[in-house]
């Protein structure tokens, strides 16, 4: 049920993650641009936190997860996008990519696509996804993607030790019964 490649555009492409490519999660989360948003990725990022989160996306069995790579020309791991919890055709959606790629247009492009291969394999009908108040860049990316904002949870986000409040953006495909 999971496509071995998607294409983006001429020079992105999804395709399901690998053990080697822990090295480069490793140095992308490292960076506090990208990981400051991340409510659940630790900072600093070790090694260990790569590929236990490699070997937990990439459980055949795992059937509430499912995660792609977001690669380069040179296939290299640039970003992530995944569905996480997903259950009774509603799943929640997650996702970065490294900060020299950011402002090209490329994420918008990633959600979209991904969102369709989950509403047409997945049989998705509700995709959702939290974002801290203050990330209007991840915000804006899902308003592009069709996403609406349908509320604002206050101190619903522990992070450092530090609670913080998110917004709630979902799609949801109107066709279903
Ligand atoms: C959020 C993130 C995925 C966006 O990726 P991206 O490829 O740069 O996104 P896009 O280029 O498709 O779109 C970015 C949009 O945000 C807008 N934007 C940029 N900075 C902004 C700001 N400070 N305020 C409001 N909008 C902003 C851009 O103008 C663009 O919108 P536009 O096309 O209407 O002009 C990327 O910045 C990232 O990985 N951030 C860190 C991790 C993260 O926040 N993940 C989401 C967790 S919920």
């Amino acid at each position: 049920m999971y496509p071995t490649k998607i294409k983006i555009n001429e020079s992105i492409f999804l395709s399901p993650l690998e053990m080697e490519d822990a090295e480069r999660i490793v140095f992308c989360l490292n960076d506090i641009q990208v990981s400051q948003w991340m409510a659940e990725v630790p900072y600093p990022y070790f090694i260990e936190d790569a590929k236990a989160f490699i070997l937990r996306g990439t459980n055949q069995e795992n059937s509430t997860e499912v995660v792609f790579a977001i690669r380069n020309n040179e296939n290299e791991l640039v970003g992530v996008v995944r569905f996480i919890d997903i259950l009774e055709q509603k799943a929640r959606i997650n996702y970065w990519i490294a900060n020299p790629y950011w402002g090209k247009g490329i994420m918008a492009e990633v959600i979209k696509k991904v969102c369709d291969f989950g509403i047409q394999e997945l049989m998705l009908s509700r995709i959702y996804g939290h974002v801290l108040v203050e990330n209007l860049r991840a915000a804006r990316v899902l308003e592009k993607c069709g996403f609406t904002c349908e509320g604002m949870f206050k101190k619903s986000v522990k992070k450092n030790e530090k609670f913080f409040d998110c917004k709630l953006y979902a799609l949801v495909v109107e066709k279903i019964n």
